[in-house]
């Protein structure tokens, strides 16, 4: 197995620990999402979309929504704690220097953007919230919170990528009519 293989398998395996039940498979979605976008998506981003919640997986380390007034500052503080829990763990199975410093800048990066990839990252990962995430995030935080958090989210996304959320089929009544909300809330503009 490849170095960067090696380093993916280590990744799902600490975020497999994870006490936020939807994290694995919101890591392996995404990591599809960025491929379905960019199918010549290299190493550096491929480690960053599995990687990039890492921080939520290790529960002495993470960093804690009620220690924050402002969600961007916690959502900043997560992303860094992120990128460096990700190097020791790209280093130790002798992935590239080069690759180490890119994905974990993705990672640092990934909720705001701000160039070509990590704006890929970004709509991968806030595609994917609304893929599989959204439900689960529900039933935890109830109603409102989600909304919050679905607008949220759903600015955060390019033009492209507001095409493929509008397009989720949930089986869900509840969720159909949240993204409904969100889709056709005046405010998001
Ligand atoms: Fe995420």
């Amino acid at each position: 197995m490849s170095n960067v293989g090696r380093a993916k398998r280590k990744i799902r395996a600490v975020i497999a620990g994870s006490r936020v039940p939807e994290d694995p498979r919101h890591a392996d979605n995404t990591l599809e999402w960025l491929l379905r976008l960019e199918p010549d998506a290299g190493d550096a981003l491929q480690l960053a979309a599995l990687a990039h919640d890492i921080d939520r997986a290790i529960e002495e380390t993470k960093v804690r929504r009620a220690d924050f007034d402002d969600y961007d500052a916690f959502k900043a503080a997560h992303a860094r704690n992120g990128a460096e829990i990700l190097r020791p763990i790209l280093n130790a199975c002798g992935v590239a220097g080069n690759i180490v410093d890119e994905a974990c800048h993705l990672v640092e990066v990934h909720e705001v953007g701000g160039d070509p990839r990590s704006d890929l990252l970004k709509d991968a990962d806030s595609i994917s919230y609304f893929d599989v995430n959204l439900s689960l995030y529900y039933q935890r935080e109830g109603w409102a919170e989600t909304k919050r958090r679905s607008l949220w989210g759903y600015r955060r996304l390019s033009a492209r990528a507001r095409k493929i959320v509008e397009n989720i089929n949930y089986g869900e009544e509840a969720m159909s009519r949240m993204l409904h909300e969100i889709i056709y809330d005046k405010s998001a503009e």
